[in-house]
Order: C-alpha cells, then sequence, then structure tokens
C-alpha cells in the first residue's frame, strides 16, 4: 500500500498528506454538493490529498484512512483525469506511485453518458475519482456469516461510502468543489473506465474548483 504524501514504509500521522488547517468540525459544516466548476485545472498535490483521505495508509500493519471489515481492503480507486496540471489526461490508478496510467484520453464524455440522467458535471469535472469494491473478495471473505452471501456485499458498499465522505471532507477542507455521484448504469460504467472484474463501481467523486 502507497504511503501517500510519505515515503513508503515510513508512515505516521507527522507525514500524511494534510496540508490545510480547516478544522474537521467546519469542513463537516461546509461540505456542499458542488456541481459546477471553472475550467483552472487542479494540481496533482491537491488531488493526491483527496486520494490519501480517501484511501491513504496511516500505519505500518497497513491501516487506512477509513476503516475496514477484518482489514479486508477490498476497495480500489480509479481516477480519470481531466485537467489536472502536469498529468495527460486517461484513467489512473491512483494508489500506485506514481499515479499507474490505465488508459488514455478523455473519459468524462463516456462517465456522463453512462450517467442515469443528464450528469453534465461528469463530463466538467477536472477529475472524477471513483471508488470501486473487489464484491468477490468481499463476498468471499464473508460467506460464512449471515445473511450468507450477503454480508461482504453489504460491507464493500460500507466501506466505499466511507472513503468517499472521506474525500469529499478532504475536497471541502482544501478548497475544491466536489460531488458525489451513484445515479450511474453500472454496465456503462465499467466500460466507460474500463474497470477489470470482478472490481464494480460504487460511486464517482468529481472534483474541479469552486466557480470563479
Ligand atoms: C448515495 C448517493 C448518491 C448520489 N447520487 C448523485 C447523483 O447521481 N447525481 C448527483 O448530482 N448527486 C448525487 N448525490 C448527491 C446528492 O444529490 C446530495 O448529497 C443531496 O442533494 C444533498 O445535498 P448536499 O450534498 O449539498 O448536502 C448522491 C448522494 C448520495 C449520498
Amino acid at each position: 500500500m502507497i504511503a501517500f504524501g510519505g515515503a513508503a514504509g515510513k508512515v505516521s500521522r507527522s507525514n500524511d498528506a494534510r496540508q490545510t488547517d480547516m478544522d474537521l468540525f467546519d469542513a463537516l459544516r461546509l461540505r456542499r454538493t458542488v456541481r459546477e466548476y471553472s475550467d483552472a485545472p487542479l494540481t496533482a498535490e491537491v488531488v493526491r490529498q483527496v486520494i490519501w483521505a480517501a484511501q491513504g495508509a496511516t500505519g505500518q500493519e497497513g491501516g487506512r484512512t477509513a476503516p475496514s471489515a477484518h482489514a479486508l481492503y477490498p476497495l480500489r480507486l480509479r481516477l480519470a483525469v481531466r485537467a489536472v496540471a502536469g498529468v495527460e489526461t486517461g484513467i489512473y490508478d491512483p494508489c500506485a506511485d506514481p499515479w499507474q496510467k490505465l488508459a488514455t484520453g478523455d473519459h468524462g464524455p463516456a462517465l456522463e453518458a453512462a450517467a442515469i440522467g443528464p450528469q453534465p458535471w461528469l463530463a466538467n469535472a477536472a477529475a472524477i475519482l471513483t471508488v470501486c469494491v473487489d464484491m468477490m473478495a468481499a463476498a468471499t471473505h464473508f460467506a460464512d456469516q449471515p445473511p450468507y452471501g450477503e454480508r461482504g456485499l453489504r460491507y464493500g458498499w460500507i466501506e466505499a461510502g466511507a472513503a468517499a465522505q472521506n474525500a469529499l471532507l478532504a475536497a471541502t477542507a482544501t478548497g475544491l468543489g466536489a460531488a458525489l455521484i451513484a445515479g450511474f448504469h453500472d454496465e456503462a460504467t465499467v466500460a466507460a473506465i474500463q474497470l477489470p472484474p470482478p472490481l464494480v463501481p460504487a460511486c464517482h467523486i468529481c472534483l474541479g474548483h469552486l466557480p470563479a
């Protein structure tokens, strides 16, 4: 697991990716769904902070910013880059260090086309973070716990929600506009970001600068 903002293997609370003085409770108060963004590109640094908030390593023993049942950590992230300074457009695995490029091109329009109803913010955001779940791993791991076959799935969705809220609060604390989007057609979304099975998209976090 990559230690976002810190040297791998030397993760501590003192070298995390946090670079904001906003109090957690202020971030909670200020968080709102923002669906309009300026055209200004994001810095890779601020995107990295949001990624770190979602799934960053916070301990030597594999701990992360979001909790995980049985410390299974079934979440995977994808980042569709549209306008991030110094980063080519494309789909990335932002948990790799450096980010691993998986596909080239602007995937905003395909993500918007995969949405339920018109959602132009998916095509206008500077970056779209997709929280994905390895549902096979989750279902298999908790297969012996009732409700059999369903507990792992339930945990997968819960964990995705926790990571997404972390990302939203980080976006708020760093002054970005952000929106959690879960109204999308699953198969079209999988195709849009070329997600390999058994990963399932749980939600997107659209990111961009607030409109001027
Ligand atoms: C599970 C979930 C799914 C959502 N899906 C969408 C969506 O598909 N499109 C959208 O524009 N907003 C979506 N939202 C954002 C909500 O519309 C928003 O949180 C709600 O209007 C309350 O506003 P607030 O976030 O500013 O407090 C979703 C929120 C949640 C929690």
